[in-house]
């Protein structure tokens, strides 16, 4: 295990540039799988997540090879439709390949999944849905075994546009007798992302990103070259990291649209950010208090930048509310950044942060994903040195965040604890 150690209160200065999204990556890897065919995924991340779902795609049969930030899939050779509990647990995404084997397979073996611990995160939507598609789902425990004859199409109406359901049922549809239409489907750049690999595989979809998607399933199937978009989130964490440390920075490969409620947010406080293409400019000198931020579904504020926002407005001057509608525990990040002297009270899903004079680095334990990373942009405008440790958390999202922290000027190393 490593500790990171960080040196705060230097301002970033520099150029980053952005990886390519792990919450797009994982479903498309799982796409894969749907049918037996080569692909070809371009600006993949390095991270554990992927890797992880890579161990998923060799269990069941395929082969992989990876080169540099390509992933190539041969999915013909692929047998088997049942993945242990291990590697279920590995990671949330997982469940995706409850669609994909159901498509390719007629029937699935899996365990719930595992991921950050933030709220309860059933799959019920996701079951229930694949039962509407003429799946038979059962349940022992912890295990989940579905099975078809055919999978039928048809209109479903998810009760909440979770982004899960939405890929499991896409996925799934790919191995359909006729059209399926998702009312209420999640609008999520990912989702958009993924029914772009599942057309250029020879799906004929239409609606992604409003809230109707349609899939009408291949007659011919396609090999597939496909690039993995920018991350919306490390973005984020970028800009939250620049309104903690102060500074001015490039951030490149970003999609300035999918991060508007972010940049509204961090404008609302005071920071600069001008975007120019695919790149933002952007520059923080003093911070004060946003206007108030409620997570939701997208194009709502994203609850994965949650807490880096928080950690963001630790020191801006006034208090912010900050409500999380999405997941019911994902304030596990708000004992280190008290820890580093942050002033937030928390009662239930709401939390109020009042701008403190100065942070103090601490050492901290990350807690999940994104709380990992705001315990990061705090230890950057703390002053004195924080450590972090339970990197593993981090290292499912980020991708070589100690160097790209270094090239922005950040004093990081990484050591062996
Ligand atoms: C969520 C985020 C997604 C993010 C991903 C990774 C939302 C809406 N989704 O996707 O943007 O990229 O985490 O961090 O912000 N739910 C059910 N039953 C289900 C499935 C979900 O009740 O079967 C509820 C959960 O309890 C929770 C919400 O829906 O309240 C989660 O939304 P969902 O989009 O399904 O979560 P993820 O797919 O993990």
């Amino acid at each position: 295990m490593k500790i990171l150690t960080i040196e705060g209160g230097r301002p970033l200065t520099g150029c980053v540039r952005v990886s390519g999204a792990k919450n797009a990556v994982l479903p498309l890897l799982a796409a894969t799988a749907a049918h037996g065919g080569r692909y070809r995924l371009e600006n993949c991340p390095a991270l554990s997540d992927v890797d992880a779902t890579v161990d998923i795609l060799e269990h069941l049969g395929c082969r992989v090879y990876r080169n540099a930030d390509v992933i190539e899939v041969d999915s013909r050779p692929m047998r088997c439709a049942e993945i242990p509990r291990e590697k279920m647990l590995r990671l949330r995404s997982s469940v995706i390949f409850l669609g994909a084997l159901l498509a390719r397979c007629g029937r699935a073996q899996l365990w719930l999944p595992g991921g950050c611990c933030i709220g309860s995160r059933p799959i019920d939507l996701h079951l229930s849905a694949l039962r509407e598609l003429g799946a038979q789902v059962t349940e022992h425990g912890a295990r989940v075994h579905c099975a078809c004859e055919a999978l039928r199409g048809g209109t479903l109406r998810l009760r909440f546009p979770s982004v899960g359901a939405t890929e499991n049922i896409l996925l799934a549809g790919m191995g359909a007798d006729g059209p399926v239409t998702v009312i209420n489907a999640a609008r999520e750049p990912e989702v958009a992302a993924l029914a772009g690999f599942l057309r250029a595989m020879g799906a004929e979809i239409s609606g992604e990103g409003s809230g109707v998607i349609r899939l009408v399933p291949p007659r011919r199937f396609r090999d597939v070259r496909f690039r993995v978009p920018p991350d919306r989130i490390e973005a984020a964490t970028w800009l939250c990291a620049l309104a903690s440390a102060g500074g001015a920075v490039t951030v490149r490969n970003v999609c300035p649209d999918q991060l508007a409620p972010v940049i509204d947010c961090l404008r609302s406080a005071g920071m600069s950010i001008e975007s120019r293409g695919q790149t933002l400019h952007a520059a923080c000198e003093a911070l004060h208090a946003a206007a108030p931020v409620r997570t939701g579904p997208y194009p709502a504020f994203p609850t994965d930048a949650q807490a880096p926002l928080m950690a963001a407005l630790l020191k801006a001057e006034g208090t912010t509310y900050i409500e999380e509608t999405v997941f019911e525990h994902r304030f596990g990040h708000v004992d280190a950044l008290r820890a580093m002297g942050a002033d937030i009270a928390v009662s239930g899903t709401k939390a109020r942060i009042r701008g403190v004079g100065a942070l103090r680095g601490a050492d901290v334990a990350a807690t999940d994903l994104r709380g990992g990373a705001a315990m990061v942009i705090a230890a950057l405008g703390a002053e004195g040195v924080s450590h972090i440790t339970e990197l593993q958390h981090i290292g499912r999202g980020y991708e070589r965040l100690c160097e790209k922290l270094r090239g922005l000027g950040a004093e990081a190393r990484l050591d062996a604890e």
